[in-house]
């Protein structure tokens, strides 16, 4: 069995929007069913984590199965144990694996040697549990009309760009992408993401600059401008990204009655403003509670046995 989530393109509009509507049945229609239960999944973590940790754990518990943490210094492939190794033997314990690590190739090598799904939760290169949560929060909050809406993605092009850039693709929907040109996301993604545009008649945008950008938008969505697998010089990014805060002045641009979203953790005072952020709080902490609904969705058809999706 193959059946891996690792990236959004790994699945079909069909899969995603399966997702996004057994996420309404989770969040609101009492949808309960323990297709997890004598199942064992493994969370190898290499990353600091709260959002992504602690709903997978809830969410693998909700569906009747038992949730394994395990931080990556506690096991050895800390020591250098190979990503073919480790994935080989947990097989053999363990019914699913999600992953939490600095090398998106490491977890693509640890996947192809695994014999049980693997879901990524988080790359230096992108983050598709966050950004299937996040279409589903759209859908929520905009219903019928998320096609109309237009979304602004700011600060920079880091895997959450990617993770969004990719999804926003896949659903048809409207996105621009607003980073200094020297932080811009990945190439080859966004290449790929305006393939799969032309079929969904997704448009996604990029500009430079932050006033044009914000014009007109329903929703703002930023990410910290240092990530936890950057290493390089901090000045220097928060010197590119100072024009790239979310504020009162870039609202201004916006529609009056703009969303903010954000991933979260925040750091306040860089990506966003203090007032902004609070204000905004109620919608973006739903954005949180709601990656339990979408990853309950997603494990609920990837790691009963059977795997529901016939893309993966
Ligand atoms: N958004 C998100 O993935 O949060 P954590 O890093 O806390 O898991
Ligand atoms: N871009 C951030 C996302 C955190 C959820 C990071 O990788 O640290």
């Amino acid at each position: 069995m193959k059946g891996h989530f690792l990236d959004i393109f790994d699945i079909s509009y069909e899969e995603a929007k399966q997702i996004v509507d057994l996420s309404f049945d989770f969040k609101y229609n009492n949808f309960n069913p323990k297709s997890l239960q004598n199942l064992n999944i493994a969370l190898l973590f290499s990353k600091p984590s709260t959002r992504t940790r602690v709903s997978f754990e809830v969410g693998i518990k909700e569906l009747g199965g038992n949730p394994i943490f395990l931080q990556e210094s506690s096991l050895q492939v800390s020591r250098g144990e190979d990503a073919s190794d480790s994935a080989r033997t947990l097989s053999r314990y363990v019914d699913g694996v999600v992953i939490r690590t600095g090398s998106h190739q490491w977890l693509t090598e640890f996947a192809k040697y695994s014999n049980v799904p693997v879901i990524n939760a988080l790359t230096d290169y992108t983050h598709p549990c966050q950004a299937l949560s996040d279409i589903f929060t759209l859908f929520e909050a905009f219903k019928e009309n998320i096609k109309n809406i237009k979304v602004l993605y700011i600060g920079d092009g880091n895997n959450m760009a990617n993770a969004l850039i990719s999804a926003f693709a896949l659903f048809g929907l409207n996105l621009t992408v607003c980073t200094p040109k020297e932080l811009a996301p990945d190439e080859e993604n966004l290449k790929r993401a305006l393939e799969v545009a032309k079929q969904t008649k997704a448009k996604i945008i990029l500009e430079e600059d932050p006033k044009k950008a914000a014009k007109d938008k329903d929703v703002i969505y930023t990410d910290v401008w240092i990530s936890m697998n950057d290493d390089g010089s901090k000045e220097y990014k928060i010197n590119l990204l100072k024009d790239y805060q979310v504020n009162e002045q870039l609202l201004s641009y916006a529609k009056k009655d703009v969303k903010i979203m954000h991933c979260l953790p925040a750091k306040k005072g860089q990506e966003i403003t203090e007032d902004i952020f609070e204000k905004h709080a109620d919608f973006i902490f739903n954005q949180a509670e709601n990656r339990l609904h979408t990853q309950k969705a997603l494990m609920y058809l990837m790691f009963d046995g059977t795997n529901k999706m016939a893309s993966i």
